[in-house]
């Protein structure tokens, strides 16, 4: 890469039933079109939506993905695990082995859930071993998408180098 081309983006594929995930990361692009204005070695954003209308989607590159939580009744602690509404994302991560080049889930919800607060993010990261990057409430606020932009900015630079090293580049 010469160096007056800017970054690979961030490339986010999330999925969104009622609307706040697809608001969020819609803010997190706007923040980074503006962060990249002033530094020319910043990152601007991609997004991929899933939906049950999606056809085959193919992700080769190092990508983030973010999930909203819906589980069905339960409290989280003995009960109430089960995944509803979410699972085309989880289908398309397991797809082609999508999510060998996923470096982390970022997870949302509603904290009135209490102990099922952002827990399909939490079994994401389980299921297939990437990190929790982090998690926000509904819609999220500004501090949560500059520090959210911060993370995703150092996770995908790290998965890249290790990618590079094990390409033996
Ligand atoms: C039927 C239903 C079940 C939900 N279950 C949970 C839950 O178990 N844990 C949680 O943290 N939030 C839960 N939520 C809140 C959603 O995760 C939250 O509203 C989220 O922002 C929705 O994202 P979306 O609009 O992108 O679909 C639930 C919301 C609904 C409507």
């Amino acid at each position: 890469m010469t160096d007056n081309k800017r970054k690979d983006p961030i490339r986010i594929l999330f999925i969104s039933i009622e609307g706040n995930t697809r608001s969020f990361v819609h803010k997190l692009a706007e923040y980074a079109q503006e962060v990249c204005k002033q530094d020319k070695n910043a990152r601007l954003i991609e997004t991929v939506e899933v939906s049950d209308a999606s056809g085959e989607i193919l992700m080769k590159d190092p990508f983030v993905t973010f999930v909203p939580t819906y589980l069905s009744g339960g409290n989280g602690i003995h009960n109430g695990y089960t995944e509803i509404m979410t699972e085309e994302l989880r289908f398309t991560l397991e797809d082609d082995d999508n999510y060998k080049f996923c470096y982390g889930v970022v997870g949302s919800g509603n904290k009135n859930f209490n102990a099922q607060y952002g827990l399909t993010a939490k079994h994401y990261a389980s299921k297939f071993s990437f990190p929790l990057i982090d998690l926000y409430e509904l819609r999220g606020t500004s501090v949560d998408v500059e520090r959210i932009y911060t993370k995703l900015v150092t996770y995908q630079t790290e998965f890249e180098k290790k990618l590079k090293a094990f390409n033996g580049q």
